[in-house]
């Protein structure tokens, strides 16, 4: 008998992998094309994951030609704009991974596309699908703060820098900002309703990407290995953001939501090279609060829980196609993020505070 959703995968690295490896868990859903332009490289995937029947093509163009219901879009950061677009126009709906583009333009016009194309575009940050960021949610969300003002992201790995197409200019236009930091974001943002971003002044470099003591492919680094900006947003609140691929230090704080009647902390999950970063795992949680006149420290008991949430992303968007629900993570809300990015890296290469602008 038939599988009733059809699902076809574009660009067939790393991480579609793992996008297969969660569709094959979901009994309704057929892979059944895969896109990659390095030629035999979307015939091998097939292969290697036992995907026979899969119809496979070196163009994306000729798989969204396919009766499909979805989409997993899983090329470099620089390809995402385009493989969106053309999978919305084509009437399908997308499974994008993050981050969602690399520029702001490219992010508005996908937004654009996706009203115009009535189709569903959800960004994959599978952190969201973790019960301790609707627990942050809730409480940031809850007044019990009061008035938030100063938030507080990111993280820094001491050693952790990834190579290929992670550090090419061409293929993922930023570094560490878009690769870690988009997550940071994410998670901080949601946790504030998405607030309307204003200006951003940021500094970036990379310092260990581009020295061959550090990185084994120095000579083709082109990108960040560090970032820190400050950003304002409307109602008066600002967020300072920070992250780094490398640097000899051995931690960049915690995330921290500052408000006028409490504090929430944030620990990042780990502490060896690759870790350090709010990417997703909670270590701890404390809430900092006055009680009876007394500073009080309270401990905020993490979630434990074993849930997969790589497969809570896949199926939630393969469910939300079935049942005809809105985008779990909508791309006009990304999109905020994108700007926040696109700013900072602006504001960087000028050395000045940069305006964002939302269309
Ligand atoms: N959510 C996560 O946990 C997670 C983890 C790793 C990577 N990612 C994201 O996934 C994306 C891909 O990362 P990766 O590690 O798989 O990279 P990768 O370089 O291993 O694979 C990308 C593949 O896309 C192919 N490709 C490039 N342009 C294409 C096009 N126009 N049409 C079809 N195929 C094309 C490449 O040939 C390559 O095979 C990146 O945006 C990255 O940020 C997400």
């Amino acid at each position: 008998m038939a599988k009733s959703m059809r699902i076809g995968i574009i660009g067939s690295g790393g991480i579609a992998n793992a996008h297969v490896n969660q569709y094959k868990k979901l009994a309704d859903v057929e892979i059944v094309g895969i896109a990659d332009v390095v030629p035999g490289k979307a015939k091998q995937f097939i292969e290697a994951q036992g995907l026979g029947g899969a119809q496979y093509f070196e163009d994306h163009r000729k798989l969204l030609d396919m009766d499909l219901d979805g989409v997993s879009i899983c090329t470099p950061n620089v390809s995402h704009h385009l493989t969106t677009v053309d999978a919305l126009r084509a009437g399908k709906n997308v499974l994008l991974e993050k981050p969602m583009s690399v520029t702001l333009a490219e992010a508005v016009d996908m937004v654009e596309t996706q009203r115009e194309s009535g189709k569903m575009l959800t960004i994959g940050f599978q952190p969201r699908y973790d019960p301790n960021m609707k627990l942050v949610q809730d409480i940031v969300q809850s007044g019990k703060l009061g008035k938030v003002y100063y938030v507080e992201t990111g993280g820094g790995r001491r050693r952790g820098m990834p190579g290929g197409t992670f550090i090419r200019k061409d293929l993922a236009g930023a570094g560490a900002m878009a690769d870690i930091g988009c997550y940071s974001l994410d998670m901080a943002l949601s946790a504030m309703g998405y607030p309307k971003p204003l200006t951003v002044s940021a500094y970036t470099s990379n310092y260990f990407g581009t020295n061959p003591l550090y990185h084994p492919q120095a000579d083709q680094f082109e990108v960040e290995d560090f970032g820190v900006a400050l950003v304002r947003f409307e109602g008066d609140l600002v967020l300072q953001f920070k992250i780094s691929w490398a640097m000899h230090m051995d931690s960049l704080g915690s995330t921290m939501f500052l408000g006028s009647e409490g504090g929430l902390k944030v620990n990042p999950h780990g502490t060896g090279n690759w870790s350090g970063v709010w990417d997703g795992k909670v270590g701890s949680m404390t809430l900092f609060h006055d009680f009876m006149g007394q500073q009080t420290s309270t401990p905020v008991p993490v979630i434990e829980h074993q849930k997969d949430l790589f497969f809570e992303k896949v199926r939630d968007f393969v469910e939300a196609v079935r049942e005809g629900r809105p985008a779990p993570i909508p791309g006009d809300q990304i999109l905020i993020q994108q700007a926040i990015i696109d700013g900072v890296l602006r504001s960087a290469e000028s050395k000045r505070e940069v305006a964002i602008e939302l269309p």
